[in-house]
């Protein structure tokens, strides 16, 4: 029978953590499938890493959609290919009140961050086991807690820690790791994305994206259910055991309030420019 290759299969690889867990997982010599939507910087890392190894495969594709994960069990057969690992990296969260963010895009942050990341941890169940593989899926500090201000995102982070964390168990039986990573801040284009803007997050607080990969490698392979890199960011896995949880929602609602006040009011853009005079 012909043997198939194995992948670590990484999503949102390209751009922050996802780009610096390629790298990672280049260096320790995966053979990479890349996933994002962004095709040109998926090519650019794929130049970037050849060198070092296979050269990594390119698959753009939005993950929010509801057929992602067969498309992607397509895509593997079709190059024969299996994966020995999932990296569930690619998500994005939306800062302001539930009630007033849009709705739909509220709803893709669910597909995105909860749907596909599911999906394609329990699609791959045969291989993983015979490679005696990994899964890592990445949650968040905002796991820990509920998060006003950021409701949806903090829910879907929820989701992902407490999956994360109960597959560990029952895949253990078959050899197969599962690690939940929870980042606290992290400075990627993610603060962008969800409009936060001009926030000052003292640099002790933060971690590098391409510290927060090796910490998340290093996890994965040790077998580790959580991993949460800095002391900052374990601290704050542990505040919920002794804090109040309704001091804890107010804190976090605090926060969330105060991000919103530093965002500076987007420039007006006038959809019809009248044209300038001629001179
Ligand atoms: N940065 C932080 O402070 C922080 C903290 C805790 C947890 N996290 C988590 O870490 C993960 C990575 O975030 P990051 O900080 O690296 O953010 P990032 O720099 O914005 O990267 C997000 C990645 O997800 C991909 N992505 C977004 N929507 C997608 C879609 N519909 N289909 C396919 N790919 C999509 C993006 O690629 P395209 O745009 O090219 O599709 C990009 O590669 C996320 O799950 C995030 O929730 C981040």
């Amino acid at each position: 029978m012909n043997q198939k290759r194995t992948v670590a299969v990484i999503t949102g690889a390209s751009a922050g953590i996802g780009e610096e867990l390629a790298r990672v997982f280049a260096r320790h010599g995966h053979r990479l499938l890349l996933i994002a939507r962004r095709q040109q910087r998926l090519v650019a890392l794929a130049d970037e890493l050849e060198p070092g190894g296979p050269r990594p495969l390119v698959l753009p594709l939005d993950l929010s959609e509801p057929d992602a994960a067969a498309r992607i069990s397509d895509y593997l057969a079709a190059e024969n290919l299996e994966p020995d690992t999932i990296v569930n990296n690619a998500g994005y969260g939306l800062l302001g009140h539930a009630s007033t963010l849009d709705r739909a895009e509220q709803l893709r942050m669910i597909d995105l961050n909860c749907r596909t990341l599911t999906d394609l941890s329990l699609s791959f169940i045969e291989p993983l086991a015979r490679h005696r593989g990994g899964i890592l899926n990445v949650a968040s500090v905002a796991g820990f807690l509920p998060g006003p201000g950021m409701a949806v995102y903090y829910a879907t982070k929820a989701f992902v820690l407490s999956f994360s964390e109960a597959l560990h168990h029952e895949l253990a039986p078959q050899g197969i790791r599962v690690t939940a990573l929870c980042p606290g801040p992290v400075p990627t284009e993610f603060q962008a994305r969800a409009g936060i803007h001009d926030e000052h997050i003292p640099r002790a607080l933060t971690v590098a994206p391409a510290r927060v990969a090796e910490e998340a490698y290093r996890g994965l392979l040790a077998g580790r259910r959580v991993v949460a890199p800095g002391l900052f960011t374990k601290f704050v896995t542990q505040v919920p055991r002794f804090m109040p949880r309704g001091a804890l929602i107010a804190a976090t609602g605090a926060r969330q309030s105060a991000r919103r006040r530093s965002v500076s009011p987007a420039p007006k853009v006038t959809a019809n420019p009248s044209p300038k005079p001629n001179s």
